[in-house]
């Protein structure tokens, strides 16, 4: 159920079919009430993510690591309110579930019963299995998220393809069966090479979904704001431009200034 009462359309049951199907699955990151109603106004996106990308696209962070629970779960309720169809999962932010199950679950629980989300992403296989075991014996819906994973980025020291190696590459295979096999419900992979993403979803039963992992995995992910054009310093090789906002805004608010300075605005009609 939704926080409106509404069942909501998209289920994690509902995903696995579309899965079985053949039928690709269309994701989108959301921060925020506004856009999230307009997400929500055009049929068709199965899954929206509250990402901790909110902390690069939002806050201005250059990575994810600074977000909190707590601003997690603001967002998260923001997002809530507006959608109806989608299912919406919650990024579970760094410190929030490594090296501590326990932690890990009453996070979980936390999102879950905060926001009324529907599940949770978690980063990581073998090494955070005890904190994805835990949050799934609670009967909380979990996505796995392998690749890149950003909250590692100081790990990496940089931003570039992952499993390019072959014993990188083995590690993910196993990791993706590993959470597969815990009950996880999906999976998300993150800036890796195309056939590595279509051997796991070939692989695994439940959906697999990219960013930067090909077009032979079962759906795909980008960041809204990316995808929208209001951010013009991050361009990778995967990201498609859908619209140019930032220019259209620009020019909206160039117009507003020149009204307001001339005296054009407010005219007569806008006026009590
Ligand atoms: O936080 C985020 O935006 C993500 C992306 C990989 C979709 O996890």
């Amino acid at each position: 159920m939704s926080v409106t009462g509404k069942n909501r359309v998209i289920t994690t049951h509902k995903l696995n079919e579309m899965k079985q199907k053949g039928e690709k699955i269309a994701m989108l990151t959301v921060y925020d009430y506004t856009m999230a109603s307009i997400i929500d106004e055009v049929a068709g996106i199965d899954i929206v993510l509250v990402g901790d990308s909110a902390s690069n696209v939002m806050a201005g962070h250059e990575t994810t690591i600074p977000m909190t629970l707590d601003q997690m779960i603001y967002h998260a309720q923001s997002v809530v309110r507006a959608i109806q169809n989608p299912l919406i999962i919650v990024d579970m932010p760094f410190g929030s579930y490594q090296g501590n199950s326990k932690k890990a679950l009453s996070s979980a629980i936390r999102i879950m019963k905060e926001s009324s989300a529907d599940a949770v992403k978690l980063e990581g296989g073998e090494e955070i299995i005890d904190s994805v075991r835990r949050i799934l014996s609670a009967g909380i819906p979990v996505m796995g998220h392998l690749g890149l994973m950003p909250q590692s980025i100081h790990k990496y020291g940089t931003w570039a393809v992952r499993a390019k190696d072959e014993k990188e590459a083995a590690k993910l295979i196993k990791d993706a069966h590993l959470l597969e096999e815990e009950g996880c419900f999906a999976l998300l992979l993150e800036k890796i090479p195309a056939d590595l993403g279509a051997t796991i979803a070939k692989e695994l039963a439940i959906p697999v979904i990219g960013i930067g992992a090909g077009g032979g995995v079962d759906g795909q992910v980008l960041v809204s704001h990316d995808m929208l054009g209001l951010n013009k310093s991050f361009s990778p090789r995967f990201l498609r431009r859908y619209a140019n906002l930032r220019e259209n805004m620009m020019d909206a608010f160039a117009n507003y200034i020149k009204d307001v300075k001339s005296g054009d605005f407010p005219n007569k009609s806008e006026e009590y």
